[in-house]
């Protein structure tokens, strides 16, 4: 066996464990969030009997969370129920050396040992990014987040009919337009929609979970309901608030799919866009940040770019890796951004500060993040 074909090997090995470690954060997320209900319960339960009374209403609540755990468990068991079979030529088994039968043992209570305590924290953590999936559909494919949308996507396609106006571009189908870092897929989806061709990428499989159940699965307007705000305890004004629920998907993406010109990739953006001169347009919605060094993103995204073709961006600076002590990120401000920007050789046409976004956010806690982000447009000059 050459060396090239070990890493090869070892590469695939470690993406199929990872695979299997979301399943298993998708398979535990009840259990893991029923913990935390439990948790409240039985400190409600140790309470002076008079504060136990003085909460009777608020565990009455409690017990109504888990009914709401089960409508989100119910949606979570349907986003991995066809995930074994997503992907196109992967194999996603691993070999069972564990004597689980394929199943990491992943339980919430664990006995004290250390190695216990960090698989359980991993384990929170994966489960927390399951937690935070349900609040992504509710910004891509709910009413509820209608707003968000209006922020956070609408500046971006009006700008795609800006640049690129139908008079000019009938055939819109001859528009390429990349969206990396799609998420759940709905701007991808909504430049489709207008007629141009356009590819989401995303290389989170929480995220491509989801999104592979709602644009491939969901054929039915409202059909399906979570309650994205369950975990979130605090800052809530009512119980209700913290219950609420969200239904979904607010348009059919399976039912009526948009155009055939409309497709997801997954993996890193480095990874699989190297190709020079492919795309009319990028399109980058909360993602530059993504990455510890911005300039490689900016760099790539300079030379997948037709000559002559733009680079739309909204988002903040929030520097995803920035406080990670095994990461070299570097967080350039946004002055020194946009020179790096003209450095590399964009035109910048278009910028603003102070737009006005929100992420992912629970409309009624008394809690919330907003983000002045900015918005640019860039062009890859014709000629250098
Ligand atoms: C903050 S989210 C924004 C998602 C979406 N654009 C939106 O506005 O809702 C950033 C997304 O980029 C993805 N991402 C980060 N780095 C990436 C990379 N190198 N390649 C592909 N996707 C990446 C993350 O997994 C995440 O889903």
């Amino acid at each position: 066996m050459s060396s090239a074909t070990a890493a090869e090997e070892i590469d695939e090995a470690k993406e199929r464990q990872h695979f299997r470690a979301v399943v298993t954060a998708f398979k535990y997320y009840k259990l893991c969030s029923l913990d935390r209900i439990q948790k409240s319960e039985k400190i409600i339960s140790i309470l002076p009997t008079n504060h136990q009374r003085r909460l009777e209403k608020y565990k009455t609540y409690l017990a109504k969370f888990k009914k709401c755990l089960d409508v989100n468990n119910s949606v979570v068991h349907l986003i991995i129920k066809d995930v074994d079979t997503m992907f196109e030529n992967v194999d996603h088994t691993v070999t069972d050396t564990s004597g689980t039968n394929g199943t990491e043992s992943f339980g919430c209570n664990y006995n004290n040992c250390e190695i216990a305590s960090q698989k359980q924290h991993k384990m929170q953590h994966d489960v927390e990014k399951v937690q935070s999936v349900l609040k992504n559909i509710v910004r891509d494919w709910s009413d509820m987040g209608a707003t968000e949308r209006e922020q956070c996507y609408k500046p971006v396609l009006d700008e795609m009919e800006e640049r690129f106006p139908l008079e000019e571009y009938s055939d819109r189908t001859q528009v390429r337009v990349l969206v990396p870092g799609a998420g759940l897929g709905r701007l991808a989806w909504e430049i489709a929609a207008r007629g141009y061709t356009c590819q989401g990428n995303e290389f989170s499989l929480f995220m491509l979970f989801a999104s592979n159940f709602i644009l491939n699965r969901c054929n039915e307007i409202n059909k399906y309901t979570v309650h994205p705000w369950l975990h979130q305890y605090v800052n809530n004004v009512t119980c209700e608030h913290q219950l609420l629920p969200a239904r979904f998907p607010d348009v059919c993406p399976a039912g009526n799919r948009p155009n055939p010109n409309f497709s997801m990739t997954a993996g890193d953006f480095l990874k699989v866009y190297t190709e020079a001169d492919e795309w009319s347009c990028v399109a980058t919605c909360f993602f530059i940040d993504c990455a510890p060094n911005v300039i490689e993103f900016i760099e790539r995204i300079y030379t997948i770019l037709q000559p002559g073709g733009f680079w739309i961006n909204l988002g903040p600076l929030l520097y995803h890796y920035s406080d990670m002590p095994t990461e070299n990120s570097i967080e350039p401000p946004y002055d020194i951004l946009l020179e790096i920007i003209r450095d590399i050789g964009f035109d910048i046409l278009k910028e603003q500060t102070g737009v006005k976004t929100k992420y992912a956010q629970n409309p009624n806690s008394m809690m919330q993040h907003e983000y002045d982000s900015v918005f640019f447009v860039c062009r890859k000059p014709y000629c250098m």
